[in-house]
């Protein structure tokens, strides 16, 4: 399928080649094409990526993951067209910088604000639970790494889930939408255990059962 990555950082760097290399085309939204970070990340993503800016690839492709910092997310969006009938696939996690918590004003979770600033789009809490490792390789040992999501739409929630498959993680489904605030909870205690707790990026949240 067609997919807009808006950032081409750690996020969108680790998962636009990870899809491009199970078929998807993936278009980076970028502010500057010429960029050495663009253009290495153009080179890992191969044939199906390609840059623009960032309001023709959110137009360009009827899922957007936002990979981009939460203190720019309401200038983004707001640059945007119209983003009707669209997935906004939504990873952000809004942390103060010094990563002592979270950073909220409004809202009880950056989900939930970003589909207020979007009304007309889908918004799917997504892959914000994992780091940019497990993003580029999520298997440990025998097992994968669970990717939580939660959102209100069920055909949004089925394309997520693929997609998720396509990266090899364990899809779990967190529930609606009001459930971000809880996923972007889990991101703070992960932050804390990697940076502060000496776990580092290599380790991920993974859901058992018996
Ligand atoms: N890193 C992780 O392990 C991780 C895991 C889960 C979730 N997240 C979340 O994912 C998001 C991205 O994190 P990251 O680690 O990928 O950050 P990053 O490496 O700093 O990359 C940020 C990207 O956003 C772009 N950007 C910044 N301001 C912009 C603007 N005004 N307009 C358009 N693009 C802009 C940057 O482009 P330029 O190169 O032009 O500055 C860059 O490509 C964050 O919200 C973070 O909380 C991160």
């Amino acid at each position: 399928m067609d997919l807009a990555i808006l950032g081409t950082g750690r996020v969108g760097g680790a998962l636009g080649p990870r899809w491009a290399a199970k078929g998807h085309r993936v278009v980076y939204g970028v502010r500057e094409a010429g960029s050495e970070e663009v253009r290495k990340v153009l080179e890992k993503t191969g044939a199906n990526g390609s840059a623009t800016t960032v309001r023709e690839a959110a137009a360009a492709a009827p899922v957007i993951l936002l990979a981009i910092p939460w203190n720019v997310t309401r200038e983004v969006l707001a640059s945007l067209g119209p983003l009707d009938g669209k997935i906004l696939l939504d990873c952000i996690n809004p942390i103060k910088p010094d990563f002592s918590g979270l950073s909220l004003d409004e809202a009880p979770s950056a989900a939930e604000q970003i589909a207020a600033w979007a009304p007309g789009a889908t918004v799917i809490k997504a892959f914000n639970t994992v780091s940019d490792a497990t993003m580029v390789n999520p298997r440990y040992g025998p097992q994968q790494a669970t990717m939580f999501f939660c959102g209100d739409d069920e055909a949004a929630k089925g394309v997520v889930r693929q997609l998720t498959i396509d990266l090899d993680m364990e899809p779990v489904d967190a529930g609606p939408l009001k459930n971000a605030r809880y996923l972007e909870a889990m991101s703070m205690l992960y932050i804390h255990l990697a940076i502060f707790g000496g776990w580092g990026g290599e380790c991920a949240f993974k859901m058992v059962k018996r």
